[in-house]
Order: C-alpha cells, then structure tokens, then sequence
C-alpha cells in the first residue's frame, strides 16, 4: 500500500539510506537527494525491486546557494507532495578551527544548517495546509556542549536541535511534527569524511540501522527529542550534570 512521499537528504549511504530502507519497507515513495547520482541510482533499483515503490532521484550539493529551492522544484515538476521530510545530510570537519580552510566550514554550514532550514522553510507551509506531516532533523549528541576540534560541527547541531525544538512547539495541534534526532557516534561515513583517520569517539560506535529506527519510530510518534540508545543518552545527562568546563574538556579528548 502507498503510504504517501517522504524526501531524504544524505540518502547515498550511512543513516539516510537506512531512513530510505525504512520508508521504503513502509510503503512510502522516495525522493532521495546527495552529491553521489551513482550510488543514488543504484539504492533507486534495490529499493523498487524490493518494495514495489517509485523513487525519484533528485543529485545535488546542499553546499550551494539555494540547492533546496532546487529541490523544492524537482518535487513540483514531478508533482510530488512531501509527506515526510528527513533533513539528514551533514558532515564535520575535524581539528583546528585557526588551521581549518574558510571553503570546508562554509560548506558545513551551507550543508548542516543553511540548507536544512530552508528546506524545512520549502515544505512546511504546504504540509501545514494539508494538516500533516513529519519533519525529522539530525542534530547530534554534539548538540549538548562545546566541541574543541570540531567547534562548528557542535554549533552546528546545537541549532539544529534549537531551531527543531522551537519549530516543534510552533507546529503543536496542526497535524505537523517535528523531532531532532540526537544520535551519539555512529558507523556511518561520517569518522572519514571528518577526518580522514581514527577519531577517540569512534572506537564503539553504533549500528546505522539501529540508531535510524529509533530515529523513525520517534518521527512516526510524533516526539519533539530523540537520544537514540545508551551513549546518547548518558551523554544529555553527563552534559546536564556537569560544569560545562568539564563538558567541553571531555569533548576535546573524544575528539582527537
Ligand atoms: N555518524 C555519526 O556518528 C553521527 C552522529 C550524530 C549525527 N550524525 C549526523 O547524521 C547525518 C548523516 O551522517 P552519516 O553519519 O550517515 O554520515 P555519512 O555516511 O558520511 O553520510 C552523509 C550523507 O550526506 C551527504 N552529503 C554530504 N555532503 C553533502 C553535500 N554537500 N550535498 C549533499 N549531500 C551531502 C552524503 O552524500 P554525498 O557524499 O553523496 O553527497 C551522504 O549521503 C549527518 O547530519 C551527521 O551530522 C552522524
């Protein structure tokens, strides 16, 4: 049964393309945008042949000026009405802030943060018409407190989770929900595409496909916060607990 259209960002591998497996396992169509047309095209066939349903394969680089209008417009041109939307691209970039290139930093913020409000700026006034829709924004456990090393990937997803949290009250009783998943480190392309090497945080990281199904259970339940297993968890109470200049010490450790 068609379930309606749910757009994912990021979805060429890591946790958008278990967000896509899980939406696609629930009957709904796909818009699945990312940089990588080949691998998009690729989980485009497994997806239809295993589950009967239509996916659109929208490429793009959220880095660039007004890349979600774009999107935007694929969804129109296609006549498409977005039911779920997953803002899940993202990336950080690992060591000095001073010793860091200006390009990689605006990128990130293009990508974590510029982008994903503007989508969410794109598809919410009609979702709010409709009376329905589920907007799913990956924050982090980064969200909880100053990342030395990685100072604008943390800032990045603190906003993230302040902008959701916001959106999510601003949305109460219309038929729209908006939840920010806060996931810990995970085993996705994220450690390499940071860093390039081994980072401390990384020696016990999560499963992709666990940590996204609690991530969709959350977004189906309409929840405004989500700390996906034990990690995560323990590190929103660590984080409310301890003086932020311990906090920010131990993400300095973690994240070399
Ligand atoms: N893994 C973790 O430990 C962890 C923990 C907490 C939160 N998160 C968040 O989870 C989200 C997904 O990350 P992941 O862990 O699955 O990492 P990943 O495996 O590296 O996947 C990142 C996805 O974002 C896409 N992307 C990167 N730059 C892009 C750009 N400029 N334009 C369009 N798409 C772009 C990538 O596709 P292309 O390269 O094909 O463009 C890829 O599909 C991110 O927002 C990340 O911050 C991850």
């Amino acid at each position: 049964m068609r379930n309606g259209t749910a757009l994912i960002t990021g979805a060429s591998g890591g946790l958008g393309l278990e967000f896509a497996k899980l939406c696609a396992k629930d009957g709904y169509d796909l818009v699945l945008t990312a940089r990588s047309e080949d691998k998009l095209l690729r989980i485009k066939h497994d997806l239809e042949q295993e589950y009967g349903i239509t996916v659109y394969v929208c490429p793009c680089d959220l880095s660039e000026t007004d890349a979600a209008v774009d999107v935007f417009d694929f969804t129109l041109e296609h006549d498409l009405t977005i039911d779920i939307l997953i803002n899940n691209a993202g990336f950080g970039v690992s060591g000095s802030f001073a010793d860091s290139g200006w390009e990689r930093q605006y990128d990130l913020i293009q990508v974590n943060i510029t982008s994903l409000i503007q989508l969410t700026h794109c598809f919410l006034k009609g979702m709010l018409s409709r009376g329905k829709g589920k907007i799913l924004n990956l924050s982090s456990v980064a969200a909880f407190c100053a990342g030395p090393d990685m100072s604008v990937y943390y800032a990045s997803k603190a906003f993230v989770r302040s902008f959701s949290e916001a959106l999510s009250e601003e949305t109460k009783g219309t038929g729209v929900t908006v939840t920010a998943l806060c996931p810990g480190p995970t085993a996705t392309g994220f450690e390499k595409a940071a860093s390039g090497s081994e980072l401390n945080m990384f020696k016990n990281a999560g499963d992709p496909a666990g940590t996204a199904l609690i991530g969709y259970q959350a977004m189906m339940r309409g929840k405004e916060l989500c700390y996906p297993g034990r990690t995560a968890k323990l590190m929103d109470l660590g984080s409310r607990i301890s003086p932020r200049s311990i906090s920010r010490k131990i993400a300095a450790k973690m994240n070399h």
